[in-house]
């Protein structure tokens, strides 16, 4: 059974010796491993029971290490990284593949890096002489998790050590992009808030993958999912409360329905808020032993409930 704990040295002992260490981000908890270690990386898919084909993002601790991973930058690359990192946005590079193992991306040409704000898991990242290949730290499909603890459930036998960073800040995945000059493609809504982006580039294109489109072999169309089935309604729409079904609300209450049976995101209307709630509620309405099924509503599709609704929309496909 994995240890939970804060050292920073312990973790980075049991990286270097090709172990699995969960870390905190301020997204979500990751699972993981020696970057450069074919090996280790390999016990990342076993462990979440992840296929081969969904790539790993490469986490760094100083903006300058890009350059080692990656070839044929952006020439703007100093100039966004040291805007947006430490912080939730994940970029897409073409890949050294003399450095960045085949495994790590499924062959791709392009490698996803990112530099996470948390003061422990950069802490660990600057220590150690390799970075951290680490996808979120659930089993395949399930929801992400945004405690030490949610690591425990579920990858408790799986793993030795839990570095525990305290609950996640942002609670929702980084935001994916790749950047071609003055356009930028948006791969995956997450924790940045996309509109930050404007001043940079002169066209931000949604590229939201779906298994339609699988550019993102990640983003597949059912993912972060309880195991209690989930519908989605639009936000304010109006429905009769049902008995046993939990149900996620925006900002009011659902009448009619008993108050530990329903989960507000944010009674203040803030979406930061929401976001940070979003995966402990749908856990909690998942580990209901009364209730059957979920019922989430939308919140308001701006900013960062873009990214709210994506993972609400995912969660309830089929
Ligand atoms: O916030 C986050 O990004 C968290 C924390 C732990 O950093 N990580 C995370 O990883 O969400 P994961 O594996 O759950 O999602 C990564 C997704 C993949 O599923 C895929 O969609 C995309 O990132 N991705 C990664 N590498 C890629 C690549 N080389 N090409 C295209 N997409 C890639
Ligand atoms: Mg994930």
């Amino acid at each position: 059974m994995a240890i939970l704990g804060e050292s920073v040295e312990l973790a980075s002992q049991l990286l270097e010796q090709g172990k699995l260490v969960a870390i905190p981000t301020e997204t979500v908890y990751g699972l993981a491993a020696n970057a450069l270690d074919s090996a280790a990386v390999a016990r990342i898919f076993e462990a979440k029971n992840r296929p081969f084909f969904d790539p790993l993002i490469v986490h760094v601790g100083n903006v300058n290490d890009v350059a080692k991973y990656c070839i044929n930058l952006p020439s703007n690359w100093h100039e966004l990284l040291n805007c947006f990192w430490p912080g939730p946005l994940t970029f897409l590079f073409e890949r050294n593949k003399e450095i960045i193992p085949d495994l790590v991306v499924n062959g791709s040409d392009w490698v996803a890096m990112r530099m996470p704000n948390h003061t422990l898991c950069l802490k660990l990242l600057q220590l150690l002489p390799f970075p951290l290949a680490a996808p979120s730290a659930n089993p395949f499909g399930y929801i992400s998790p945004t405690t030490a603890e949610h690591v425990l459930l579920n990858l408790g036998n799986k793993i030795d050590y839990i570095l525990d960073g305290g609950a996640c800040q942002v609670g929702i995945e980084s935001t994916i992009i790749k950047v071609h000059g003055k356009t930028c493609e948006v791969l995956r809504l997450g924790g940045l808030d996309i509109s930050e982006l404007d001043p940079f580039f002169e066209t931000i294109k949604l590229q939201i993958a779906n298994n339609s489109n699988p550019s993102a072999p990640g983003q597949l169309d059912k993912h972060y999912s309880p195991t209690k089935p989930i519908a989605i309604v639009e936000l304010d729409s109006a429905i009769t409360a049902q008995a046993n079904v939990a149900y996620i609300r925006w900002k009011q209450a659902l009448s009619g329905v008993p108050i530990q049976n329903q989960r507000i995101l944010s009674p203040t209307g803030d979406l930061n808020q929401a976001a940070a709630n979003l995966f402990t509620y749908l856990r909690q309405c998942d580990s209901m032993t009364d209730m059957e099924a979920i019922i989430a509503e939308k919140v308001p599709n701006v900013g960062l409930g873009l990214a709210i609704n994506d993972r609400l929309q995912r969660a309830a496909a089929k």
